[in-house]
């Protein structure tokens, strides 16, 4: 199916040729009158390789610009095919082909890999039942939880549109209205906030899923990645040193892992939870500042990836990959989670910006599976359609509607409104988080906050909104930020 798809290489031919398949006797010297020029319009081939290297460059992600991908494979090593109808999960040992890109998330295509950032951690499994996108990033949590916040907070967060440096004042000036990041910075600043490259990285799905089983029965669903070969990051100077020498040095690693056999290794986890006993917790579960804490949840293991093959073609495989929380498969559900729900409808949007309306044909993109639907023709269709029937419902159609599958069936009612959530909570699980460091983990934590508040055009009005949440989710975390400003004279 992706075979026929693919056009034919352009080094197939043993001879230079156009595009168009015509024979190039000379790819060194343009058409010139005599030999020192003008160079003459009618030389096609020159214009039209010009004109290829001209468009070589799509649009970069908006976020996540920066990263890295690989093939390979998921096995599910536990059956729960009691808690989910996933054709993909449904008993030990069947294997689905994936393919995964990890990333950065602020910065340009180019950017130096040691960044402090979260990282993008997405999978896309090529079921039987179609495409299931996993989009997940190396922390559990998310600075906010209303996407209609999100293009702001990454401007906030991107470089200064003036300048083009990313600057604190503009940070701690947005979340300074979002109390609700304090979760999410205790990773970002935290010894977690640069991760030694992709293959020692965690990640989590965020948000919360359904699992719905063949009766309709549904639970609520958290997912984790954990790397086999462990958890590891830099210190600050430590990432100095090597993004000092090699400003790519994630992508080389996950690359020079594959291409060795050294085959990277994550193990999938779950934690479920029962709709019943969604109120009984003093923080909202669907809410992505929070996670749910394991001794309440335990992990549960499904899975693991493997990653076993290398890109073919950098921008095949790594630039032209769309990824969507919107993919998902008979088994799995959205929640009511309101980030989550303005994800569905972001990342096919953008992609048909990024890549044309046709994206989910491009070979890395398309199902494995067969489709068939009426959405056709386009820039850039590449599906060869040979029905004369395009309409719905036809007697000439063979085509049936797919056997129903169990829906989320969760019953909704409300006044319309725009509201914050009722439970916010934001700042119990920063507060454990932090307690939960060691002595000097907590210190390398107060000292980058502190230098991150004392930056440039932060105004003392911002640092003391800062102090204050950082007090609220722990006294003597605020209090020490707090004396580290005054030695330095900035309260
Ligand atoms: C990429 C939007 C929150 C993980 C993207 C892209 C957009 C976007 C527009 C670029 C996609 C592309 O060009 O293909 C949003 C919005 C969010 C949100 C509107 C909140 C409302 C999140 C969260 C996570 C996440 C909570 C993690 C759980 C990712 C990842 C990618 C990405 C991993 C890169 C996918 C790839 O490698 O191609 N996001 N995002 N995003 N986002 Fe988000």
């Amino acid at each position: 199916n992706t075979d026929k798809m693919r056009p034919a290489s352009a080094n197939d031919s043993r001879h230079w040729t156009t595009n168009a398949g015509a024979p190039v006797w000379n790819n060194i010297s343009s058409l010139t009158v005599g030999e020192r020029g003008p160079v003459l319009l009618e030389d096609y081939h020159l214009v039209e390789k010009l004109a290829n290297f001209d468009r070589e460059r799509i649009p970069e992600r908006v976020v996540h610009a920066r990263g890295a991908a690989a093939k390979g494979f998921f096995e599910v090593t536990h059956d729960i095919s009691h808690l989910t109808c996933a054709d993909f999960l449904r008993a030990p040992g069947v294997q689905t082909p994936v393919a995964v890109r990890f990333s950065t998330v602020i910065h340009e295509r180019g950017s130096p890999e040691t960044i402090r950032d979260p990282r993008g951690f997405a999978v896309k499994f090529y079921t039987r039942e179609g495409n299931y996108d996993m989009v997940g990033n190396n922390m559990p949590v998310f600075f906010i939880r209303d996407g209609i916040s999100f293009p702001d907070m990454v401007h906030a967060l991107k470089p200064n549109p003036r300048n083009h440096i990313q600057e604190w004042w503009r940070i701690w000036d947005f979340f300074s209205h979002h109390p609700e990041s304090c979760h999410m910075f205790t990773f970002l600043l935290d010894d977690v906030g640069i991760p030694l490259n992709y293959r020692h990285m965690p990640g989590f799905g965020v948000h919360t899923f359904k699992l719905l089983n063949q009766a309709g029965h549904e639970v609520y669903v958290k997912f984790h990645w954990i790397p086999k070969c462990g958890e590891k990051n830099l210190l600050d100077q430590e990432a100095e040193k090597v993004g000092g020498k090699n400003h790519s040095h994630a992508t080389a690693d996950l690359f020079e892992a594959i291409e060795r056999g050294d085959f990277p290794e994550w193990t999938l986890c779950i934690q479920t939870l029962d709709p019943r006993d969604e109120d009984r917790f003093d923080f909202d579960p669907l809410d992505v500042t929070k996670v749910w804490p394991e001794d309440l949840f335990p992990l549960l293991p499904v899975g693991r990836m493997v990653l076993n093959v290398n890109p073919d073609n950098f921008h095949n495989d790594n630039e032209s990959i769309a990824f969507a929380p919107a993919m998902i498969v008979p088994g799995i559900g959205y929640s009511e989670d309101k980030l989550l729900q303005t994800r569905i409808f972001s990342y096919p949007d953008t992609q048909r910006h990024r890549l044309g309306p046709n994206y989910l044909q491009l070979p890395i993109n398309a199902p494995k599976c067969p489709f068939h639907n009426n959405h056709h023709d386009g820039a850039m269709n590449m599906v060869d359609r040979k029905e004369e029937v395009n309409y719905f419902p036809s007697r000439h159609d063979p085509a049936q509607h797919a056997q129903p599958y169990p829906q989320n069936s969760k019953a909704l009612q409300g006044q319309r409104e725009r509201k914050m959530i009722a439970k916010e909570n934001n700042f119990s699980q920063a507060g454990s988080r932090w307690r939960s460091f060691d002595k000097a983990r907590q210190e390398r934590f107060v000292q980058r906050v502190g230098d991150a508040l004392m930056a440039d055009r932060v105004t003392p009005e911002v640092r003391r909104i800062w102090i204050g949440y950082w007090s609220q989710c722990d006294p003597q975390l605020g209090q020490h930020l707090a004396r580290l400003l005054q030695q330095n004279s900035m309260l």
